[in-house]
């Protein structure tokens, strides 16, 4: 299934993108606001970055079809990192250039909900959930078999805001006693049993959980946190910088480090900007795209 950008429109209003201008998207994925940002900068610089390696490869056939169907004379670069080291990766790849216009597109991208990495409760998948696949590195599978209790629940009470933590918690301790945990599917049924009887809910019983143990696993607060701190350092005056996120704990972090770096001055979002909203899609958007529904877009001028 090809992944629908969200918020395209209003993200290209607020970056404005120019001719002669150098844009980064630190979150490329399947490339669709990346289109959108190198038709719009003839004669300028595109750098794409991603921690997957599978859309690096996608978004680098994509684009250099693009430019060279389009006739675009834009320099694209795309390369595979992780954003919490934006700065060094800018300044590699860019030699010192800021950056003009700066995209974050926080979470997953549909290709990655299909890669069997176990980051969906849908699916029966090994219980990864890594960016970069790298399953060396911590694994959920690790996390949901060797930590203790206590830490489990702090796990998914703090990064998934899940009000029955300490049952879930409890339920997988018990569980992994007969055997460990090593499927999506068997995650799902140890919370399924956590919850109270007759419980229900608008939303699947294990989406706070597998979306805590994504967090936790990736180290996704601290990565944003480390890319929002690079900002000003990596930013060309006048530079716009838009994030999108997708759950409460990521827009705070984000509404708090723009706040930093004052109020915009661009006139097609001071209004939305300017009153500490975020953008969020519209009706018609969310009917088209359900994943953009808890999507809310922050800018900042630089
Ligand atoms: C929502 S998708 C982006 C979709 C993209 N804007 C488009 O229009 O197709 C988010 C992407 O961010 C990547 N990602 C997540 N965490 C990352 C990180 N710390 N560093 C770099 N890429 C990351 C994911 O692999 C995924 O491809």
């Amino acid at each position: 299934m090809e992944h629908t950008p969200v918020l395209l429109p209003e993200v290209i209003t607020a970056l404005n993108p120019k001719p002669g201008d150098v844009c980064v998207d630190g979150t490329v994925g399947g490339g669709g606001h990346a289109a959108e940002l190198v038709r719009r900068s003839p004669g300028g610089m595109f750098l794409g970055i991603d921690w997957n390696k599978n859309a690096v490869t996608r978004v680098r056939e994509k684009l250099t079809a693009l430019v060279d169907r389009e006739g675009l004379a834009v320099t694209v670069n795309v390369v595979q990192g992780n954003f919490s080291r934006l700065e060094d990766i800018v300044r590699e790849e860019l030699s010192g250039k800021r950056v003009d216009c700066l995209l974050l597109d926080l979470g997953l991208s549909s290709y990655e909900l299909e890669e069997k990495m176990g980051f969906s409760y849908r699916e029966d998948a090994p219980l990864i959930m890594r960016y970069d696949e790298d399953t060396a590195g911590l694994t959920a599978a690790r996390v949901v078999n060797e930590y203790d209790e206590k830490t489990l629940a702090h796990i998914f009470s703090e990064y998934g805001e899940e009000r029955f933590a300490g049952r879930i918690a409890g339920s997988i301790v018990r569980e992994r006693r007969k055997q460990p945990l090593y499927r999506t599917g068997e995650l799902v049924q140890a919370v399924e049993r956590a919850l109270p009887h007759g419980h229900h809910s608008r939303r699947h019983a294990a989406l706070r959980t597998f979306l805590a143990l994504r967090l936790f696993v990736n180290k996704e607060r601290e990565n944003l946190e480390s890319a929002l701190a690079a900002l000003p350092r990596i930013m060309a005056p006048q530079g716009r910088a838009a994030i999108i996120s997708f759950h409460s704990l990521e827009d705070r972090i984000v509404k708090q480090a723009l706040k930093l770096y004052g109020p915009p001055r661009l006139a097609a979002s001071r209004r939305e900007a300017g009153s500490g909203k975020p953008i969020r899609p519209g009706p018609k958007e969310i009917a088209r795209n359900p994943r953009s529904r808890s999507a809310k877009l922050r800018i900042a001028m630089f």
